[in-house]
């Protein structure tokens, strides 16, 4: 099955071509380096340059692929900003039209799971935590169409909650990355955490006090004059992320029995996050690096699973 997939919802626009489980071709156009200035994602800014980049993608594919060859059109049609995602199905409709092809439109976040099975089977039952700058879920994939949300945030996403301490100790955005450097740096010099959030529910994830544990902590610091040692919180602050996602993974892992664990969405490009998930079970899907971000790949190799035959 030959597939063109588009994903847009966010601030990568990204065109791949797949064939079955493989992605064979893939181009991701970032906007992050406009949105940096802002210290987040500017709606607005986005659409205007989903429009722009779109159209860079359209040159390029033109001379990759014909698309009379292709199967299947499968785009992002949500969770999103509305704008971004309504630019991805416009060309998706488009060519569908054009070349009278099939389309599907997809869940980002099942793409993300997805992700981690590029080149690879599915082994279900799999129980996955997909962590991105605006999501935080635990899954449980029985099959491809037998799907159950274990659990999810109740405020701040993982990425999110990065970002926003990041912000705070003013090294830059998106926060996820720069930690994960301060992490490697330093974790064998701070070895403490704070403590450990707590939720009503054992499956869903709280991240804000721990946000606003280190926020204050650092504000303290301003008022009296105290030097804010970056390293120990960027430190401790992903000390107790590592600590908090284990024990999570643990109790569910021991509840539902999966064949294997996932780990997905842009905090899954996290080195102290997947070593950790190494640790947890004997069959761990991490996706490839390139993957870990948005990209199109994943909503193609999502397309694949949801049309292949049985
Ligand atoms: O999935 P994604 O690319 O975009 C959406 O939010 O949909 O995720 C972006 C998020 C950001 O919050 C970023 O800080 C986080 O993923 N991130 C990381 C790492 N790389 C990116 N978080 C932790 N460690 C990383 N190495
Ligand atoms: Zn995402």
């Amino acid at each position: 099955m030959l597939i063109f997939s588009i994903e847009s919802s966010h601030d990568d626009t990204s065109f791949a071509i797949c064939k079955n489980k493989s992605v064979l071709w893939m181009k991701t156009i970032s906007q992050i380096e406009v949105h940096k200035k802002y210290g987040g994602t500017v709606p607005e800014i986005a659409s205007r340059l989903h429009s722009k980049n779109i159209a860079i993608l359209i040159e390029e594919i033109k001379t990759e692929i014909d698309f009379n060859k292709i199967d299947l059109i499968a785009y992002t049609k949500e969770p999103g900003l509305i704008g971004s995602l309504h630019i991805g199905y416009i060309v998706a409709n488009t060519i569908s039209i054009l070349f009278n092809k099939p389309i599907i439109g997809l869940n980002h976040l099942e793409g993300h799971f997805y992700s981690a099975f590029i080149d690879k089977e599915v082994m279900y039952p799999a129980l996955g935590l997909i962590a991105s700058g605006g999501h935080t879920q635990l899954v449980l994939y029985k099959s491809k169409n037998d799907y159950q949300l274990i659990g999810e945030t109740q405020d701040d996403a993982i990425g999110e909650a990065y970002d926003k301490v990041a912000r705070k100790l003013k090294i830059g955005f998106p926060g996820g990355p720069i930690i994960d450097e301060y992490w490697k740096k330093f974790h064998k010099i701070y070895l403490k955490n704070y403590s450990i959030p707590e939720t009503n529910k054992k499956y869903d994830f709280s991240l804000s006090g721990l946000k606003t544990n280190i926020i204050n902590l650092i504000n303290n610091d301003e008022n009296r004059k105290r030097k804010v040692d970056t390293e120990k919180y960027a430190t401790e602050f992903q000390n107790t992320i590592i600590k908090y996602l284990y024990k999570k993974m643990k109790i569910a892992i021991e509840e539902f029995h999966p064949n294997c664990i996932v780990l997905s969405g842009g905090v899954s490009a996290n080195y102290g996050i997947r070593n950790m998930f190494l640790k947890l079970h004997k069959n761990v899907f991490l996706p490839d690096l390139k993957y870990t971000t948005d990209n199109a790949g994943m909503i193609g190799r999502l397309a694949y699973e949801k049309e292949r035959d049985e």
